[in-house]
């Protein structure tokens, strides 16, 4: 192996950069040429590919966001997108590509894999929801961001004996949302995983809650709960007033949850990802994604992968129950 690519894809996530430094560093040590695709699948259509070298990628350790850029490309779904891609491939005599980010975008590289290029999959997202692996890039930082913002809240809320119910981002997974309201303590927490009946779940949690002398909550609910169409954070927030009497604010945590700079774990997992993907290449092995399991670095089959289903930890749901009163 010669040349290989480097590329982020959907929704960026904190380590992504940690990754890409890691890919290029360990590719140049070995010899290996690396281009940068800028913006995802829609640049490899467009060609728009930058030459890597190990002081390319200083300073970008600690950097939020991806300097390779992201992007979701509905043209790169299309035959006519792909068959561009390779060309691109096969012009830049690249012959391995490495994919940092979601399902998505590991679809992308099991199609380009298909057509020639042999890809590695790394698992960014800040939602934890890739089947194959225990951990995804950014969702770390996430988590940390989140209980940040959240202990702010829950200031403003004990000052006011208010009910602050917060949605969090994990698009139809509650890994975030569930983690994150153990961490801040929340009294309620709704994940589209597992059902849940309001009264029981939420009314009653707060009521119970209050006649032992508590007078502010918190309530972490999924942003897959309002995709569903099941509640909006607003609609809760109201809810939760009438049939309490709590005073109760929303708010939606957004785009906030997705930057800042990645934490030790994100950092060291991102890397370890990036120089994983290169020696696979290496080796003349694709058609994988790297992730982590029980602590380890492994690698699984691409098309296995995307077939596989992530379970939420019920026992950790039970206990988050058990433990918020
Ligand atoms: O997949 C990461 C993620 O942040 C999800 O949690 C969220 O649903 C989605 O991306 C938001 O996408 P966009 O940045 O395109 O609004």
């Amino acid at each position: 192996m010669k040349t290989i690519g480097v590329l982020t894809s959907g929704g960026d996530a904190p380590g992504m950069n940690a990754a890409i430094r890691a890919v290029v560093r360990t590719a140049c040590e070995n010899g290996i040429k690396v281009y940068g695709v800028d913006r995802g699948f829609r640049g490899l259509m467009n060609g728009d590919l930058i030459p890597m070298e190990i002081r390319t990628v200083c300073d970008i350790i600690h950097r939020g966001g991806t300097v390779l850029h992201s992007a979701r490309s509905r043209e790169f779904s299309t035959e006519e997108g792909m068959q561009k891609a390779v060309e691109i491939c096969k012009a830049y005599n690249i012959e391995g590509m490495v994919v940092i980010g979601g399902d998505g975008s590991f679809r992308g590289a099991r199609d380009l894999s298909e057509r020639g290029i042999p890809c590695i999959g790394i698992p960014g997202t800040i939602d934890n929801d890739i089947a194959c692996c225990d951990y995804t890039i950014g969702y770390d930082t996430c988590l940390n961001t989140i209980m940040d913002m959240v202990d702010r809240v829950r200031d403003t809320s004990a000052s006011h004996d208010r009910c602050s119910v917060i949605e969090v981002m994990g698009r139809r997974a509650g890994y975030l949302a569930l983690n994150a309201g153990i961490a801040v303590g929340a009294t309620a927490i709704l994940i589209p995983e597992i059902e849940f009946d309001l009264k029981r779940d939420v009314f009653d949690r707060i009521r119970r809650t209050q006649r032992t002398g508590k007078k502010h909550f918190l309530v972490v609910v999924a942003e897959g709960i309002s995709a569903d169409g099941i509640i909006t954070v607003d609609e809760l927030a109201k809810a939760i007033e009438e049939e309490t009497g709590v005073e109760s604010r929303a708010m939606v945590l957004a785009h906030v949850q997705r930057g800042g700079s990645p934490t030790v774990r994100d950092r060291v997992v991102a890397s370890q990802m990036g120089y994983r993907a290169v020696q696979l290449l290496m080796n003349g092995i694709g058609n994988r994604i790297v992730g982590m399991q029980n602590e380890k670095i492994i690698d699984v089959d691409i098309f296995e992968a995307l077939n596989m289903k992530k379970q939420i930890d019920m026992e950790l749901y039970k206990m988050a129950n058990i433990i918020s009163i």
